[in-house]
């Protein structure tokens, strides 16, 4: 059975890549949606042309996780396609962020990553892609947005050496957004709370994800959809941060 797993299929980026990987990838035999909210992945999958498994769970839940491993054993899929979509943030200073919110976002964006990326890898083969939705807050510490942007900067080196890993086997690419119109941006606030600067940025998931899968598809190690974005990767690699952090909190105010 040839299959894409994506988690964080119920909304934004994941539930895009759902539709756009059936659309370019019509051979699959399934796509397995994994996500909490089992009524929006069983919508989705009414519109889909390929059959969408319906997986409602919590990835970071073990007990979720060894049920995972036994569908895994009983089906023994060929993995084609993996999106780690599944992501939180919390957008406060870490003074103000408990403790519960601080480790949700490690467990959920990092554990939980780690722990799937494993759990798929021995049934991928020659040529099955790995996608990891990282962010642009991965390039800078990011104060206000501290704990999360350390975990996607997680995301970045732990995918760039698994890159390396799985060179001229598994191609991984990594997707590096700057802000993205979906349901994550009203958990962190809403648009309203954003810098005006930062307004500018948002992009569509549709438009987003398209450039995902075609970088994907060219083996690109990262996928940063806009010129903007691009810019602030070049800008981040060559402007020390502690500069690049004051023009920031400037603009900002
Ligand atoms: N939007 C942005 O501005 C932006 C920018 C850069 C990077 N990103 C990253 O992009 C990824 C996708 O986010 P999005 O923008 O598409 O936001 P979103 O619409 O809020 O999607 C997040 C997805 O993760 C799932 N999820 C959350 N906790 C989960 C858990 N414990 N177990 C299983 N699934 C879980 C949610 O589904 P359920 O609630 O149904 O579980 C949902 O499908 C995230 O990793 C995010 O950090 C977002």
């Amino acid at each position: 059975m040839k299959i894409a797993v994506i988690t964080g299929a119920s909304s934004g980026m994941g539930k895009e890549f759902v539709r756009q990987i059936a659309s370019h990838y019509g051979w699959l035999d399934e796509i397995w949606a994994i996500a909490r909210r089992s009524e929006a992945l069983e919508e989705l999958g009414k519109e889909i042309g390929i059959k969408v498994r319906v997986i409602p769970m919590d990835i970071t839940d073990p007990k979720s996780i060894g049920k995972l491993k036994e569908m895994l054993r009983e089906y023994k899929p060929y993995v084609k396609y993996l999106v780690n979509a599944a992501g939180c943030g919390v957008h406060r200073s870490v003074e103000v962020t408990s403790a519960g919110d601080c480790a949700g976002m490690i467990d959920l964006n990092c554990r939980a990553l780690t722990e799937i990326t494993r759990l798929f890898l021995p049934y991928m083969r020659q040529k099955s892609h790995i996608v990891m939705v990282a962010s642009a807050a991965a390039f800078i510490p990011q104060p206000e947005f501290a704990v999360y942007a350390a975990t996607k900067a997680y995301v970045l080196s732990f995918s760039r050496a698994l890159f390396r890993e799985l060179r001229g086997y598994i191609a991984v690419t990594i997707v590096c957004p700057g802000p993205v119109d979906t349901e994550f941006l009203e958990h962190i606030g809403g648009k309203k709370r954003m810098p005006s600067y930062k307004r500018r940025f948002i992009a569509r998931p549709e438009a987003v994800v398209n450039q995902a899968i075609l970088d994907a598809a060219r083996k690109k190690e990262i996928s940063i959809y806009g010129f903007s974005m691009k810019c602030f990767f070049i800008l981040c690699k060559i402007v020390p941060h502690r500069v690049l952090l004051k023009i920031v909190e400037v603009i900002s105010k």
